[in-house]
């Protein structure tokens, strides 16, 4: 090629929540039963959609209008619908026009990045939710500016670090909330939330908030939504219906864009998010049709509170099995239906491994371990010796090491007999060095 083609920071897309996909493929060719605990898909968890929510679908299927295209920014009643909702929480008041939809929030979040310009940064957390920091990434053509959430304390975001990386970062132009979290299933208190509005106060900062799993909390806790807390400062809320329907494969995500009136660069930006819409003509017809035929029916609310105590009672066991090792920092989760669970400093290193009777396997995993990261090097092993597919922690721009599970096994047995094993396992491997 006469020029580069590749941009700075393109490199930070890999995404090894997909990549340990290709080594698991792999190992199951080999004959070995792999226990899929890598990807946040409740329906590949065997979660069952509920027979009204598939007539409501399969009734609008059978309506002409749900095979065309839509107005570029989302059909103005399921806009009305949603902008009501969020003016009831009483705090950011929105019309249908502040509302945008995408092809899922993955489209919302490239679409986002590619039009914030090169030089405004957006920090986020660490470890972080790879399509945000990938992108922000790759927009900027530098690593991911990033904040720590602490294991510590709840995994909940550590804001002096957060502040101090601010102020010394004056290209920081946003701050990336996602709440509750992916992957570390934390649901934040509103002192935190108020103060990370006091910081974009300070720094004359918009807030991005991920609010994907909004609806996701159990065990007592509530996540608050952006717009009850966000005040004056600029924001846009992300949301969607992949994980709360679940229907991951509608492709069917939203902003919210908050203040919008309250700064003309941000203004400027929500125009552009706008007008980038058009451009492409519009985002998928048919989801957008049910989402208030669902979101009104009597039964919802019943049918998340179900799926909600079943990940909350999950949520308990893993608490129960994983809990106690001492060589582990481990947090109960209280959203999402993820838990990042972390080796304590020094716990793991370079001979660590663990027995796997199949040859080809075993070579196999020797040769993915070679030079690897402590985590990656757990994970593969793990894969190797139990079929468990895990996702190491230091993917997830982090200097931890740990790994990510998922709360998504249905059946209780299961989970039990896995999640002992995956203990048994971890033992197995830190004894392994002495
Ligand atoms: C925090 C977070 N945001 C966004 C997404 C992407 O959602 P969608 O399916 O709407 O693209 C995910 C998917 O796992 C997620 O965990």
């Amino acid at each position: 090629m006469r020029t580069r083609l590749l941009k700075e920071g393109v490199k930070e897309l890999s995404y090894e929540i997909r990549e340990i996909v290709k080594k698991a493929m792999t190992l199951e060719k080999l004959g070995l039963d792999i226990f899929w605990e890598n990807i946040g898909d409740p329906i590949e968890k065997n979660t069952q959609i509920p027979q009204w929510m598939k007539q409501i679908i399969g009734e609008l299927v059978q309506e002409n209008k749900s095979y065309g295209y839509s107005p570029s920014k989302g059909i103005l009643s399921t806009r009305e619908f949603l902008a009501k909702r969020t003016n009831e929480l009483g705090g950011a008041q929105i019309s249908a026009e502040d509302i945008l939809f995408f092809n899922g929030l993955g489209d919302a979040i490239s679409t986002f990045y590619f039009l914030l310009d090169q030089t405004a940064r957006v920090i986020g957390p660490s470890p972080a939710y790879s399509t945000h920091s990938s992108a922000e990434a790759a927009h900027a053509h530098a690593r991911p500016i990033t904040y720590r959430l602490d294991p510590e304390n709840s995994w909940y975001p550590d804001l002096e670090d957060m502040y101090n990386r601010i102020k010394y970062n004056p290209s920081v132009a946003g701050i990336l909330i996602i709440n509750p979290d992916n992957p570390t299933g934390m649901v934040y208190p509103h002192e935190i939330l108020q103060a990370i509005v006091k910081i974009a106060k300070e720094f004359k900062l918009f807030i991005l908030s991920d609010e994907i799993y909004n609806k996701i909390t159990y065990n007592g806790a509530r996540a608050y939504a952006l717009a009850e807390f966000i005040d004056d400062v600029p924001g846009i809320a992300m949301k969607g219906i992949s994980k709360e329907f679940p229907w991951p494969g509608s492709r069917c995500g939203w902003m919210e864009f908050y203040n919008r009136d309250k700064d003309p660069e941000f203004g400027g930006l929500c125009s552009a998010l706008d007008n980038a819409k058009m451009i492409e003509v519009c985002s998928t017809t048919l989801p957008q049709m049910a989402i208030p035929r669902i979101m009104e029916d009597e039964r919802y609310d019943a049918h998340r509170e179900d799926l909600n105590n079943k990940i909350g009672r999950r949520s308990k066991i893993i608490a129960e099995i994983l809990g106690e090792v001492p060589e582990l920092t481990f947090n109960e989760t209280f959203g999402a239906f993820y838990n990042t669970i972390i080796f304590k400093a020094g716990v793991l290193n370079d001979v660590q491994s663990l027995e796997i009777e199949d040859d080809n396997i075993r070579e196999l995993v020797e040769e993915w371990t070679e030079g690897v990261r402590p985590d990656y090097r757990f994970v593969y092993y793990l894969l190797g010796a139990t079929g468990i597919c895990v996702v190491p922690i230091s993917s997830f721009c982090s200097d931890l090491q740990g790994f990510r599970v998922t709360l998504l096994e249905e059946k209780e047995d299961v989970l039990r007999e896995k999640f002992s094993l995956l203990r048994d396992a971890i033992r197995a491997y830190i004894k392994s060095s002495t």
